[in-house]
């Protein structure tokens, strides 16, 4: 399995606090089954966002992990003036890899006026959105309408493995399961912070999601459509979204 959103790097955002933590991490994803692993230091207000530096410490981890799991490096992007600014003038700068893909992580706060203008714009040079937890998003986890149409605009969806298995309450896990009705969901990803708590497993996860779809969408969400995030190709599972009420 694939994960396109982890904190795994230390030391650069509220994910993994040590290289010890960072090593108990790739742990558990290698027990898990997880391949792959996608690095996703946050950028925000908070914490800046240094590709160079980042990458540097990619290869420590990797050093760490030896073969496997395999690790990217990509991008938490917070949706705000200054990073769409700066995403435009490089839009390879937050992208996982060297690929199109961008996570998009929108505010707990509120979805604010003109975000479907600034997603348009992202697309529009080049990059193509991945909308990160909106199942954990105030306004996104409420209103599937503005999902559906940042999907019709050419965003694809990542809900996070823990929010179907309960960890999130059973607001979120509903929240979840309606967004799989719906067929707006493209990815499952850990969103990772410690190897505990908010851990890297994406196994429980997949068993749930066939359960709600069957096996082998739930492999497509975990395999399949990460392993073409990561190179870069269009996602092989596409699921046509169900409108309102149908
Ligand atoms: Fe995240």
């Amino acid at each position: 399995m694939i994960d396109i959103h982890c904190h795994l790097l230390p030391g650069v955002d509220d994910g993994s606090k040590s290289w010890e933590m960072t090593r108990a991490m790739l742990r558990v994803a290698a027990g898990d089954g997880i391949t792959h692993i996608v690095c996703t230091p946050h950028a925000n207000d908070s914490y800046p966002y240094d590709r160079v530096e980042h990458l540097g410490r990619v290869a420590e981890a990797q050093a760490m992990a030896g073969e496997w799991p395999q690790l990217l490096l990509g991008c938490d992007f917070h949706l705000s003036y200054d990073n769409i600014q700066d995403a435009l003038a490089h839009p390879r700068r937050y992208t996982v890899g060297s690929t199109p893909y961008l996570l998009i992580e929108f505010s707990d706060f509120g979805v604010a006026p003109g975000v479907l203008e600034s997603v348009h714009r992202l697309i529009g040079a080049g990059m193509r959105p991945i909308i990160t937890h909106p199942e954990r998003n105030a306004t996104l986890g409420k209103n599937h309408e503005m999902v559906l149409r940042l999907v019709e605009l050419g965003c694809f969806v990542q809900v996070t493995a823990s929010a179907l298995t309960g960890y999130w309450g059973d607001g979120v896990r509903l929240s979840t399961e309606q967004l799989f009705k719906r067929r707006l969901v493209h990815v499952l990803a850990s969103d990772a912070h410690d190897p505990e708590r908010r851990a890297p497993r994406l196994a429980a996860a997949r068993d749930a999601a066939a359960k709600l779809t069957d096996g082998a969408t739930a492999m497509a969400l975990v395999e399949d459509n990460p392993r073409a995030v990561i190179e870069g190709r269009p996602l092989p599972y596409l699921p046509d979204p169900a409108r309102a009420g149908a």
